[in-house]
């Protein structure tokens, strides 16, 4: 499933700062392994966009890492270190003010980031979750999805609004859950579909933006 109009509403946000590809920054939290994807894609030819910036909120996230051998500017800016919500996010916007990033993609960033920052990045926030939306929205999507016997899974990008998981929907991948299925295999098969979607949204939001051609 793909929203083209919510393709094309991100895209007229965004006002290409330079020329050349979109410049995306990612945010993650944990292995980063949806930042890899992202990375490998925008390495190939169909690329529009390229990760110029990565954000993590924890000093173990494998993402920096990813973003280091790959050259790619990357900050540790850990919550824990603030003394409040606001003074975090201050920081992430003084990093993101030295760069040309036009769109921010949310790869497993286990912050809720509030209001006052995104409306600075205003329609341009995008997120990835583990769940076919609205279905299972927070923590732990994937488990409530077994526990609720669902027979389709999935994951779900969507854009960022101030709810919890509640944003419009860009796109979606699902799955039929397997008989035999646990947390374990149904997390690595939901991650696959992952490591496919999101690299095709945010290039789509791209091309869009641009050949300035709309649907
Ligand atoms: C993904 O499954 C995403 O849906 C969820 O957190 C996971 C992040 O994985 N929000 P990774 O850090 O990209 O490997």
């Amino acid at each position: 499933m793909l929203n083209h109009d919510i393709i094309e509403h991100i895209a007229r946000h965004i006002e290409q700062k330079q020329r050349g590809k979109l410049s995306v920054a990612v945010f993650a939290s944990g292995g980063g392994s949806n930042l890899q994807a992202l990375i490998d894609f925008s390495k190939t030819d169909a690329s529009f966009f390229s990760v110029d910036c990565v954000v993590a909120n924890n000093p173990q996230s494998f993402a920096l890492t990813r973003a280091q051998q790959a050259a790619i500017r990357h900050h540790l800016v850990d919550h824990r270190a603030f003394k409040s919500r606001a003074l975090f996010e201050q920081e992430l916007t003084s990093i993101l003010k030295n760069t040309n990033v036009e769109l921010i993609v949310l790869a497993g960033f286990m912050r809720v980031l509030s209001p006052v920052f995104l409306r600075q990045y205003h329609q341009r926030i995008i997120n990835l979750h583990p769940s076919l939306l609205p279905k299972h929205r927070g923590l732990n999507a994937i488990e409530k999805a077994l526990i609720a016997r669902d027979e389709i899974a999935g994951c779900t990008v969507h854009l960022v609004d101030d709810g919890l998981d509640t944003g419009p929907i860009i796109a979606q991948s699902s799955l039929t859950i397997l008989q035999d299925e646990n947390l374990e295999t149904l997390t690595t098969r939901i991650q696959s579909l992952e490591h496919g979607l999101l690299p095709d949204v945010v290039n789509r939001i791209a091309k869009v933006v641009i050949t300035r051609d709309f649907f």
